[in-house]
């Protein structure tokens, strides 16, 4: 797949990568529609069991809406485009497996917006991360307004947004928008590969389970333990979750086969 973005394999792990280095990596309507295209790759292969979303080069991880399309479209096709967000981003927030972003450098935007719908967020030390689109006259529209204050609360949010802050990954890291920062002087993939190792070599049941049951702490609390309950039950049944008490008991590495 081309046209912005790109599928490459680690093992379980499936590594997106924004793929427009000359142009910061900026979302054009095609690298939409190619990212699009990817998700249902990834959604339709179960033996994916972790992503990692990252931008090609060193200097992006994507500058956001490609300014320069934009400026050739009229208000409809903007509308479409914002559409188009959420039917070919969506699956960002959605598959069965975690999807982590490695923010290798700018994250501005829509670019920020989409590693805000990814499941965690790590960066390189000299990634930058800002929402600046009311200094363009518009606002973020691809979930920014609404992932952001939850995520680092809402006047962390609102000085994002309304005044413009960047923040740097140090920064972004002591509030909590990234949950680790990569030194420069790091191979930044291997150490994202190495990060969501926990996932990509854990028990496959308990890793959709447990992903299942966060997301629903957005439900009212009833209705999250609910789900919570109706989680841990499909573990119940897993044979790994007996081959774990038995590995435990014989004091050696449990072996699972996500059955
Ligand atoms: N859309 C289209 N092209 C973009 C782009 C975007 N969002 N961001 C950068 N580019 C292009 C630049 O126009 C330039 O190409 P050119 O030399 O042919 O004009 C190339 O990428 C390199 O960018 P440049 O600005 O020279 O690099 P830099 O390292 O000095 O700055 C940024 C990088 C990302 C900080 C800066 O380009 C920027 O602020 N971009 C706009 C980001 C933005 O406001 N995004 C929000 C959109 S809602």
């Amino acid at each position: 797949m081309s046209d912005g973005a790109r599928l490459e394999r680690h093992g379980a792990v499936a590594v997106v990568v924004l793929d427009r280095p000359e142009r910061m990596n900026a979302l054009s309507r095609a690298a939409v529609l190619a990212l699009g295209a990817i998700g249902r790759t990834l959604a339709a292969d179960p033996r994916v069991r972790a992503v990692v979303l990252t931008g090609a080069g060193y200097k992006a991880f994507c500058a956001g809406a490609d300014l320069k399309e934009r400026l050739t479209l009229q208000e409809a096709e903007v509308l479409e485009l914002l559409q188009l967000y959420r039917s070919e981003l969506g699956w960002i927030g959605a598959l069965d497996v975690p999807v982590v972003a490695a923010i290798n450098g700018v994250a501005l935007g829509g670019g920020l917006e989409m590693a805000l719908a990814c499941d965690l967020r790590i960066a390189r030390e000299t990634a930058v991360l800002g929402l600046p689109e009311t200094s363009l006259g518009i606002i973020p529209g691809a979930g920014g307004t609404q992932r952001l204050p939850r995520l680092i609360g809402e006047a962390r949010a609102k000085e994002m947004i309304l005044l413009g802050k960047r923040l740097s990954a140090a920064e972004a890291l002591s509030i909590g928008l990234l949950q680790q920062v990569v030194s420069s002087s790091q191979d930044f993939l291997l150490a994202a590969l190495d990060y969501i190792k926990p996932i990509s070599e854990g028990a496959p049941i308990a890793q959709a389970a447990a992903l299942r049951a966060l997301r629903a702490a957005e439900l009212p609390l009833a209705e999250g333990l609910a789900a919570e309950l109706s989680a841990y039950e499909v573990c119940l049944k897993s044979a790994d979750r007996k081959e774990a008490l038995l590995a435990f008991q014989e004091k050696r590495p449990p072996k699972f086969e996500g059955r």
